[in-house]
């Protein structure tokens, strides 16, 4: 790989929380949108396990969702070879980096985070400090790479704007140290609901797995969700379908599956029963993840092959990430090791 050259190109980076069973959400929210723009970019991509730990995990199960999330992105046409993909706690700068951010990041801004204030509900046994500075760790993982643009969905822009005015008021602290990155939020697809509960957003660690669609649920199950998704107490699918919670996102999956829109999709099933377009979209998502979890399977039965990619993802990374924490240790008054 010529990192010179690819090292000129501009900086994608994202990431995913090993939580519960990466979902349809994510991709249509996040890694589809890495894929379509990799190539423009140099892609940075993390698994981000000191995230993950927010949440009480099980050792063994949170130690295995590394590897398979790290297998998903690859399995969704993240190409190895051109891109950096890796598990965030492999370099430790983002740790390091977070600290200093900490001291960056007022009180009144992280009380206003909507996903603290959600998790806090959901884990009221463990609402610990780690949850509620959680955004300054996102900031680090964003500009410790001098990132341009951010993919996400619509739930992470309020982290995104947090990093920007952080990234801002260091700059105007100090000098321009950072670059102050942009999100690439998509139009279509950018929350996609829970099928049981179509006021809330689909989460790949929902209790009741009925409300997500995994990427690696097998045919029968795909099936069984979409069928049972909830809808509205129409029959059929008129133009205005687009606009009811539960049928909408469905039209939404469908349009993001078929790259289409969800009003051409309502055009194209006006007049249709729901069970008969139900029936079409089960068809097209079992289209999409067979040959995505074949490729999975491949990928996850060659451990060496996968460890390898983390391996030289985390070097590269650490390489370029030292690069910006040493910059910030001098602008803030701390000694480099070595100096007399
Ligand atoms: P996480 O792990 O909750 O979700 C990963 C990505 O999936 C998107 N997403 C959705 N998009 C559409 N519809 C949904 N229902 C849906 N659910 C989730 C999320 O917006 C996200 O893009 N804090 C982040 C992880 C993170 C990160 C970063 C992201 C840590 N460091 C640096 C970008 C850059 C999170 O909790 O995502």
């Amino acid at each position: 790989m010529d990192a010179g050259k690819k090292d000129r190109k501009p900086i994608l980076l994202s990431g995913i929380q090993p939580s519960g069973h990466l979902a349809l959400g994510n991709y249509v929210g996040a890694m589809r949108n890495w894929v379509n723009l990799q190539e423009d970019y140099l892609g940075i991509f993390i698994v981000v396990d000191l995230h993950a730990i927010t949440v009480r995990q099980k050792p063994a199960d949170l130690r295995n969702r590394c590897l398979s999330f790290a297998a998903q992105y690859l399995a969704a046409g993240i190409d190895p070879e051109e891109n950096v993909i890796f598990i965030q706690s492999h370099v430790p700068q983002h740790a390091e980096l977070s600290w200093v951010l900490n001291c960056y990041t007022y009180m009144g801004e992280l009380n206003r985070m909507t996903q603290f204030k959600d998790k806090s509900k959901r884990h009221d046994d463990n609402i610990n400090a780690g949850l509620y500075s959680y955004p300054a760790l996102m900031a680090a993982d964003i500009l410790l790479y001098q990132t341009d643009l951010v993919p996400v969905g619509a739930d992470q822009k309020q982290h995104l704007e947090l990093t920007r005015d952080i990234a801002n008021r260091f700059n105007n602290t100090y000098s321009p140290t950072f670059k102050v990155p942009e999100p690439f939020i998509p139009k279509a697809g950018a929350r996609i609901m829970s099928l049981q509960d179509a006021d809330k957003k689909m989460s790949k660690s929902d209790d009741n797995e009925n409300n997500y669609i995994s990427l690696l649920d097998p045919p029968d199950v795909l099936r069984r969700k979409i069928k049972r998704a909830v809808t509205d107490s129409a029959r059929e699918i008129t133009p205005d379908s687009v606009n009811s919670s539960g049928i909408g996102n469905l039209l939404t999956i469908y349009s993001v599956l078929n790259d289409s829109t969800p009003e051409s999709v309502a055009q194209k099933f006006e007049g249709q029963m729901y069970s008969n377009f139900k029936g079409e979209l089960a068809d097209s998502l079992v289209a999409f993840l067979e040959p995505f979890q074949d490729k999975y399977h491949k990928i996850m039965s060659d451990k060496t092959y996968l460890t390898g990619i983390l391996d030289e993802g985390a070097e590269r990374a650490k390489y370029m990430a030292s690069r910006t924490l040493s910059k910030v240790h001098r602008k803030i008054g701390l000694v480099a090791p070595g100096r007399k």
